[in-house]
């Protein structure tokens, strides 16, 4: 499922990305561009890194 349109993110690969170390969005952002556009997406994909930090 897309969480972000602007940037063509999944939610697999937030969680991917949290799994392979970054620890919260700014990270997530660095290396996916996820919430660097409308901003939209950000409430969504904090709650997606909160759950996948959870999981390692
Ligand atoms: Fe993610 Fe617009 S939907 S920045």
């Amino acid at each position: 499922m897309y969480i972000c349109l602007c940037k063509n993110v999944k939610c697999h690969e937030i969680r991917q990305c949290v799994h392979e170390g970054a620890d919260n969005l700014r990270e997530v952002s660095q290396c996916l561009g996820v919430a660097t556009q409308c901003g939209k997406c950000a409430k969504d994909a904090k709650q997606i890194v909160k759950e996948a930090k959870q999981e390692r």
